[in-house]
């Protein structure tokens, strides 16, 4: 269910170069199975969260594979219609929706919205009757539980920017109950991400639940609830998050509630199914540190930097049997001291020119990759059974300056 370095022909490497994101087009229908087996018993909705990998070749696959998708912006739902695919199972979450994006997501008639906040919802409503539309919303609680996951990716915590609490949302849907133009439909609860507990779901469910049983209670029609993502996965090798525990967990709540049920997994779907590659630069030894410098950095996968990430990180090529161990800094090209991939990492001894593979990166890699430093960003390999394919090329030079406007004459006006 994971793509493995030893499973990269090493054709790839050959002909594409580093740093390279490659994918494991079976890994991700593995995963895909294995999720839906796994929640079957719920018969939920499952949006894939176009944020975690957002490249069209993965977004058709997906798609193929009969999900939906979770959009957080205008330019995430261009690239599903860019990939052809249908928008009438798309939700789009987000806090900042501007007025084009909306405009786009209504044109496209989407499920429905994920709505943020009172404005928000003012505005999607205006919007929706300019074209004398109907849109659909469910609102976003925050359902202040501790999602026992890095300060930087919880959004269920009370001081997050996320969500509503849960008396603005009520007020919210009363004074929206027979709107014309935008119809409430139910909930939607995000916790965090990269969750590794069953207990943040289970307690975030019954407040959702609650707070419907209260909505019903005052005559209100409610028949979603989005689940939102979060599932986390084993950096580390250890089990990821087992969703069949979390959905026998849920049936017993669920069960007569009459509720569509959407859950919106990004990471768990699509990071074991690819890596990192990247070549060993230089080997560089300072004080009582080694130094792997690679042509990889912050720039090319930024979740070590940003988060303290743990990636595992293996040689392509396995190394002798007895070779000893060192203890390293895996570092990039970057100008700062947060430019690393892995810090005092027991690697086996590596070489310029060796190939590593950072692993687990097919989630929140090169969705979050930069040009800092002017680095053109990395090509894109999707395998697929024998087939090699190309799904984005490498950046060039030129490609840096191309959206920059220049006026051959600006150093003489
Ligand atoms: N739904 C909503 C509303 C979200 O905000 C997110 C993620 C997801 C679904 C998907 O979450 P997942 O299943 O992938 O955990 N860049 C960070 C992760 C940020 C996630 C933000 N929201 C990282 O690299 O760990």
């Amino acid at each position: 269910m994971n793509l493995k370095p030893q499973n990269i022909p090493p054709v790839v490497v050959a002909e594409f170069g580093t740093p390279l994101y490659v994918y494991s087009a079976d890994a991700i229908r593995e995963r895909a199975a294995a999720l839906k087996t796994a929640l079957a018993p719920l018969n939920p909705h499952i949006h894939f969260s176009v944020k975690a990998n957002s490249n069209r070749a993965i977004l058709q696959l997906i798609h193929r594979l009969g999900f939906g998708f979770d959009v957080v912006s205008g330019g995430e739902l261009a690239r599903l219609q860019a990939a052809g695919i249908p928008t009438g199972d798309v939700s789009f979450a987000g806090t900042g929706k501007t007025v084009p994006e909306i405009r786009r997501a209504l044109v496209a008639n989407i499920a429905y919205f994920t709505v943020e906040s009172t404005g928000e919802l003012r505005r999607i409503a205006a919007l929706a009757a300019e074209t004398g539309q109907s849109a659909r919303a469910v609102l976003r609680l925050n359902p202040n539980v501790d999602a026992h996951t890095h300060k930087f990716i919880t959004t269920g915590h009370a001081e997050n920017k996320f969500g509503m609490d849960f008396e603005t949302a009520a007020d919210l849907w009363r004074q929206f109950r027979d709107h014309p133009a935008v119809k409430i439909e139910g909930i939607h609860l995000h916790i965090g991400s990269q969750v590794r507990q069953i207990e943040p779901y289970i307690e975030s469910a019954q407040k959702g639940l609650d707070f419907i049983a209260a909505r019903r209670a005052e005559g209100l029609t409610v028949r979603r609830f989005d689940m939102g993502g979060g599932f986390g996965i084993g950096y580390q090798g250890e089990p990821d998050f087992p969703p069949a525990e979390l959905a026998a967990a849920l049936r017993p709540l669920f069960s007569g509630q009459s509720l569509e049920l959407i859950f919106e997994p990004g990471r768990w779907l699509v990071a074991p199914a690819g890596v990192l590659l990247m070549t060993v630069q230089y080997i560089k030894k300072s004080g009582r540190k080694t130094f792997v410098i690679t042509d990889a950095g912050m720039h090319t996968m930024i979740r070590p930097a940003l988060y303290g990430g743990q990636h595992r990180i293996e040689p392509l090529n396995p190394p002798p049997a007895d070779a000893e161990p060192i203890v390293c800094d895996v570092v990039g090209p970057i100008c700062e001291s947060t430019d690393f991939l892995a810090q005092d990492r027991l690697l086996p001894p590596v070489q310029p020119g060796d190939v590593l593979a950072l692993l687990d990166a097919g989630a929140y890699g090169m969705v979050m990759a930069s040009n800092y430093n002017s680095h053109p960003r990395p090509a894109e390999v999707l395998l697929d059974g024998d087939r090699i394919r190309l799904v984005r090329r490498r950046e060039s030079p030129e490609d840096l300056w191309a959206m920059e406007i220049n006026s051959p004459r600006m150093d003489t006006d």
